[in-house]
């Protein structure tokens, strides 16, 4: 046996080396070093129990104790130096424990294994990490809502097919994004609660020999109460697959959201300006102004669904109970978790510097039969059934769009041509303010319901 081999924690079992290449295959240090913090935490509170239970000495205790606190300062410090020998965070740590306070270091995985610990770490993170997510939500939420409050009266076209269908508010349209958002936040929040139950206790799958205290080490740790069942507890990943199915659903929210801002900053729209520091210029053609923080959003959504499907896949298979697939959970996990925060960050940013052009919202309003609807509404007060008075505002809008006109634009005898039902008061109906106020209900976007509105919205933050 070499003597590089008697370092591993399993060499007693082997003959002979890894080779280099299953080595760097097998390992997972490269990346889940950054649950680091997770583990240690996790071990303290083991530790904790295991002297509490008299499983282990109160010395032995505190060695664990002074030696994690070195292992903090040291990767604080970036003096630690982890090791692709040892595999993965666990062993790094465990192994530096060992060597800074001898025998206690060994003590420490009493009752446990890497499986319920590694499960632990991951629903720490997440956990955390869904806090961090929420908070981001609101803080984007926050900006979301000043510019819809700015903007509560500004009427644009609202489209249906991406063509003009009838005016709504900018500040409306905006609060469609709010809703979103608020229910990404809920299932972000939903996802912790099934997340957030500990698994350690259940060792590599059936549990373990010596008198543990689950509850203490729940308790210990923040979490809501132990997974009940030790095999379900090691290899189930259903909680990162839930955390990166709400990533995808933030992430695709973002990406109608771009795909409209980038439509919007297109002088044939020209509904908006989004600031200079979010776009990018061209390398070849001086004039160029390009969106390219909502087109990468809209694209690092395909990435954040791979992320999805990595996880589904990756577990479709697995036989109970653990098993080395489960490592490949962490990069998706991290990768979605980091690109949605990214994506937070920037679009909170962001909302503060886009600035409406209203002067091309209404121009493009004036452009698209944006109050048919309203005349056919008009019609149908004055006592025609409303499948007549669609027809008798097909045949206007027709009638207008060869001269070249908006059905505001029609006199009064031209409009009665149609229908001897219309009088001089259609011309209320006819102006976009006019269209606007009249949907004058919750959830409509006259722009008294959009300020309410706004209100409530700052309420349920
Ligand atoms: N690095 C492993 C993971 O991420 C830790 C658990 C390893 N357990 C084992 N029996 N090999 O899943």
């Amino acid at each position: 046996m070499s003597q590089q081999n008697s370092s591993y924690t399993w060499a007693g079992r082997f003959s002979e080396p890894m080779s280099d290449l299953v080595k760097r295959y097998t390992a997972s240090i490269d990346f889940d070093k950054r649950l680091w913090r997770q583990d240690i935490n996790g071990s303290l509170a083991h530790a904790k129990m295991l002297a509490k239970q008299g499983i282990i000495q109160a010395a032995d205790l505190a060695d664990i104790e002074k030696g994690m606190a070195q292992i903090v300062a040291e990767i604080e410090g970036g003096q630690f130096e982890w090791s692709l020998d040892l595999e993965d965070v666990h062993l790094n740590i465990e192994k530096r424990l060992t060597t800074l306070v001898g025998d206690a270091g060994k003590r420490l995985h009493t009752g446990r294994s890497r499986n319920d610990q590694v499960a632990t770490d991951i629903r720490l993170w997440l956990r955390d990490t869904i806090d961090s997510i929420v908070e981001l939500i609101k803080a984007f939420q926050t900006a979301l809502l000043a510019l819809a409050e700015k903007e509560a009266a500004t009427p644009m076209p609202g489209s249906t097919h991406l063509q003009v269908a009838q005016p709504v508010t900018f500040g409306h349209h905006l609060l469609a994004y709010f809703e979103m958002t608020q229910r990404d936040k809920e299932r972000f929040l939903d996802c912790r609660k099934r997340a957030n139950r500990l698994p350690l206790g259940a060792a590599a799958l059936a549990g373990t020999t010596y008198p543990i205290d689950r509850e203490f080490v729940a308790q210990q740790l923040g979490f809501d109460g132990v997974c009940e069942n030790s095999l379900d507890a090691v290899s189930d990943r259903d909680f990162g697959i839930e955390f990166c199915a709400a990533c995808s659903l933030l992430m695709t929210h973002f990406s109608r959201l771009s795909e409209e801002l980038v439509l919007w900053m297109n002088p044939r729209f020209g509904y908006v300006k989004i600031a200079d520091r979010f776009c990018t210029g061209s390398s070849i053609m001086p004039q160029k102004k390009n969106p390219d923080v909502p087109e990468l959003a809209r694209g690092k959504t395909g990435r954040v669904n791979g992320h999805l499907v990595a996880m589904l896949t990756l577990m479709k298979g697995q036989p109970l109970a653990y098993n080395k697939d489960n490592q490949e959970d962490k990069e998706p996990l991290f990768d979605a978790a980091d690109t949605v925060i990214d994506t937070l960050r920037i679009f909170a940013d962001m909302m503060g510097g886009i600035q409406a052009r209203p002067e091309n919202m209404r121009n493009a309003l004036a452009q698209g039969f944006a109050t048919a609807t309203d005349l056919a509404d008009y019609l149908v007060r004055k006592g025609l059934p409303f499948r007549e008075a669609h027809e008798v505002v097909g045949s206007a809008v027709k009638a207008a769009e060869t001269q070249g006109k908006d059905l505001a634009d029609l006199t009064l005898a031209e409009l009665q041509a149609f229908s001897p039902l219309v009088q001089s008061d259609v011309a209320q109906a006819l102006t976009v303010e006019g269209s606007l106020s009249a949907r004058n209900h919750i959830g409509g976007t006259a722009p008294v319901q959009v300020k309410a509105a706004v209100a409530r919205a700052k309420q349920r933050l």
